[in-house]
């Protein structure tokens, strides 16, 4: 029988870095956009603890692997244990052999911060030195990370809704990213006001959203990451209006992004407003940027190829380096 390797949290720390993901994230979108994948959409089963596990399952055709996504979307007792406890199984899908388990926190962050960098350096102006990160948790310190690994930043500001967090982001910032001046601050609007690339990064759950599209500075690129159901907003539709958009892909982003689907059923935005899947820009298949004044916006809610083609990344080099321990499940 075939051996399993399994890969643990520790060992993914040492592995999945940001700055190796971008790459692998960027060539997952052009698989994507390219129909070298096969996706289902994610489902998700709710508790009453506030937990929710979710199911992601896709293959990634260019590497012949498939698996899926098996995590708890936290409630407040689960929080505790992390935002993302769960594992990647990833199978062969020539053999139907289980190639690997991986866990599945540090992939989340990661692939999630690595795929909006990848969109980022596509979409954003050349010159962008500056980022605001709205939601100062986990997902907002690896982007302003990410961000640093695709443009010279050299100011990243940093708001949430607790102050605790915007002065636990800034600590850690500051150690991550040195050199780079990190300003915490007291609204959103101060935030982005001055930001070349702004990212929402907020676990907001209802509409309520907070950013407003006159605020955006002309030429900025914006990440919409945090909302990820048609219920969440975290960005007003005067935002849509004002930028170009993209997203990750197209089934997943009319099903689950309440960034756009509410103004879409309002009749505020039309879908012809849209500007398409962000990996045939990658491909030249579909217009970028065209000037430096224009305002372009990613909205991603996240793609379960993005964790098979990163537990994949992870899986070879663990081979390579010798690490994990393999088991006969
Ligand atoms: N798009 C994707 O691919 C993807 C992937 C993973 C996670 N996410 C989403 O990203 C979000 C953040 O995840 P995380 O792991 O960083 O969570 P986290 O709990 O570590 O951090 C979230 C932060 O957002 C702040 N916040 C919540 N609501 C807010 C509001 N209305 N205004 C201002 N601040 C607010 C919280 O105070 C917290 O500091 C979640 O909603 C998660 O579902 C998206």
């Amino acid at each position: 029988m075939n051996k399993t390797l399994i890969v643990n949290r520790e060992l993914c720390t040492q592995l999945l870095s940001i700055e190796e993901c971008i790459p692998a994230m960027r060539d997952t979108l052009i698989a994507a956009a390219q129909g070298e994948i096969k996706m289902l959409q994610r489902q998700m089963i709710p508790h009453q603890s506030g937990n929710m596990l979710a199911l992601m399952p896709a293959s990634l055709l260019t590497k012949n692997v498939t698996g899926s996504k098996v995590i708890i979307f936290p409630g407040p007792k689960a929080r505790q244990e992390g935002t993302n406890q769960g594992v990647v199984p990833l199978f062969d899908t020539e053999t139907g052999a289980l190639l690997a388990i991986v866990d599945a926190e540090l992939i989340t962050v990661v692939r999630t911060a690595a795929t909006s960098a990848a969109a980022t350096d596509v979409l954003a102006r050349k010159d962008a030195a500056s980022v605001a990160i709205l939601g100062a948790g986990n997902q907002g310190k690896a982007h302003a990370e990410a961000m640093g690994y695709i443009r010279d930043i050299k100011t990243v500001y940093v708001w949430d809704q607790f102050p605790a967090a915007i002065e636990a982001a800034v600590a850690h910032l500051k150690a991550k990213m040195p050199g780079v001046e990190i300003i915490p601050c007291d609204s959103p609007e101060v935030a982005v006001k001055d930001a070349d690339i702004v990212c929402t990064v907020t676990s907001c759950k209802g509409d309520n959203p907070f950013l407003k599209g006159e605020w955006l500075k002309e030429g900025a690129h914006v990440n919409a990451v945090g909302a990820c159901s048609g219920a969440a907003r975290e960005i007003e539709t005067s935002v849509v209006q004002r930028c170009k958009i993209y997203y990750d892909w197209e089934e997943a982003t009319m099903r689950d992004a309440g960034d756009l689907i509410i103004p879409l059923n309002k009749g505020e935005v039309k879908m012809e407003d849209f500007m398409g899947e962000v990996g045939k820009v990658m491909l030249n298949q579909l217009e970028g940027r065209v000037n430096e004044q224009e305002i372009t916006l990613f909205e991603t809610i996240g793609i379960s190829v993005e964790d098979i083609a990163a537990a994949y990344q992870i899986y070879e080099k663990a081979k390579e380096q010798n690490l994990g321990v393999w088991l006969e499940i």
